[in-house]
């Protein structure tokens, strides 16, 4: 129990753009066998059209308004226990920080800023880094954010020389302790 409510056993993973995100929620998908929720991939596939071209069509806010209506429906009382993948940028709203502890275990997944950049300049699809420097951006982005992933996360993991099977059996180990403390 946290503040008299009951936290559901999801976990929740947080965490910049590149950091791993979505391979871990994969990993833990298979290890758990709970179903998984990859926020962006939900959202593209439920409107049909990508990230990029929501933000170009919506601007970034109204990108934001649906990442926080499909928190709110993620947050439903008999939802069936989940691994949750946000994208990066989910904890830029005060709102969202909240709906996330309350969804469950958040993790919060680090990665350095060069690997940050080699596996997010593989694509184009994340609309916030088509600038001249993107190195630049990615600083920025994490000076400002990394406040808000801190104060959202229940753990920081850094995944420096780990692989996702690494970082996953961390991650169940924790949460394991997380629930039993929160039964
Ligand atoms: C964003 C991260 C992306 C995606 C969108 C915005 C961000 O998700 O939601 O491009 O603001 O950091 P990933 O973290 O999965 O790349």
């Amino acid at each position: 129990m946290v503040d008299g409510v009951s936290v559901p056993k999801n976990i929740v993973l947080i965490g910049f753009m590149g950091c791993g995100k979505s391979t871990v929620g994969r990993e833990l998908q298979q290890r758990l066998g709970y179903p998984l929720v990859d926020m962006d991939s939900l959202i593209e596939q439920r409107t049909g059209k990508s990230i990029a071209t929501l933000f170009s069509e919506l601007g970034e806010s109204g990108f934001r308004d649906l990442e926080t209506q499909l928190l709110e429906e993620l947050y439903a009382p008999e939802a069936p226990r989940r691994i949750i993948s946000t994208g990066g940028g989910v904890i830029v709203r005060p709102q969202n920080r909240t709906l996330l502890r309350q969804l469950g275990y958040v993790v919060w997944l680090q990665a350095p800023v060069g690997t940050i950049l080699d596996r997010t300049s593989r694509n184009r699809d994340r609309p916030l880094l088509h600038t001249d420097d993107p190195r630049a951006r990615i600083e920025a982005l994490l000076t400002e954010r990394t406040p808000w992933y801190r104060e959202t996360a229940h753990l920081a993991l850094d995944t420096r020389g780990l692989d996702s099977g690494e970082i996953s059996t961390g991650i169940l180990e924790s949460a394991r302790y997380f629930f039993t403390g929160h039964a």
